[in-house]
């Protein structure tokens, strides 16, 4: 999909993107962002960005548990940022975020400054990984840390069965009702397919430049966290 359909795309959900990841995630999206940031172990006065921020979740999670940090967030879909804008006007942290309009592909910040990069159900949308990899690494400080969340599948067995029949038969089906674009949600299922398995995307980090690349599994699969950090 070309990247003005897919900003397009979310555009055209997000009034009901927060709504709609917690019920066909059953809020297990809020964990897995939890656990994202955790993982990061910031250090003190932390200065993160997030990529394809959309509404802002994994930035508010960064200030909850980090509320001396600043968090930076940027996607190139206007209506998520415009959700993010609301939300994180209305907590409490609105004076340590940043929200900018702007592509994966074309960070606009200088190289070494952030203490960490962060990035989740985004980095499976973006047409060349490999690069957007490398501007996440350009923008690190040396011993900055990235976080991904990304979406994948059950490996084997009755429980991927299960699994994939709930995510390409029910849920575009609930997707679609509620956010009245069945095309959205049906691209979800259709792109989680066709991302790479963990040790894929692990090997792409790995080649973009980054070191210490873990990945852990998260209910039972179904989402996968990659850490990586800058030499
Ligand atoms: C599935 S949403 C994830 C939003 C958020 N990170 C979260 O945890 O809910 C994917 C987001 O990535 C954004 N996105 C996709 N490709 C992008 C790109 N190349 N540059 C900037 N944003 C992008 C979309 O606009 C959308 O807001």
């Amino acid at each position: 999909m070309k990247p003005e359909s897919i900003s397009s795309m979310f555009d055209a959900i997000a009034p009901n993107y927060d709504f709609l990841n917690r019920l066909l995630s059953l809020r297990r999206d809020v964990y897995w962002r939890r656990e994202m940031i955790q993982a990061l172990d910031l250090p003190k006065k932390a200065m993160v960005l997030d990529v394809a921020c959309g509404t802002g979740d994994v930035m508010i999670e960064i200030l909850r548990q980090k509320p001396d940090a600043v968090a930076y967030g940027i996607d190139f879909s206007k209506k998520m940022l415009h959700v993010a804008g609301e939300k994180t006007r209305q907590s409490e942290y609105f004076s340590q975020t940043g929200l900018l309009a702007g592509d994966a592909l074309h960070l606009p910040f200088p190289s070494n400054q952030m203490d960490a990069v962060t990035i989740a159900f985004g980095i499976r949308n973006v047409a060349d990984r490999k690069k957007a990899i490398e501007n996440f690494l350009h923008v690190l400080k040396p011993g900055g840390k990235l976080a991904v969340l990304e979406l994948n599948t059950p490996s084997r067995g009755m429980l991927r069965a299960l699994y994939l029949m709930y995510f390409q038969k029910i849920l575009p089906g609930i997707g679609g009702f509620f956010s009245k674009n069945p095309d959205a949600y049906q691209y979800l299922p259709d792109s989680v397919l066709n991302f790479p398995a963990p040790s894929g995307f692990a090997a792409l980090m790995q080649r973009a430049g980054f070191s210490e690349i873990t990945w852990k599994p998260l209910t039972f699969g179904i989402c996968t966290l990659f850490t990586g950090q800058k030499e």
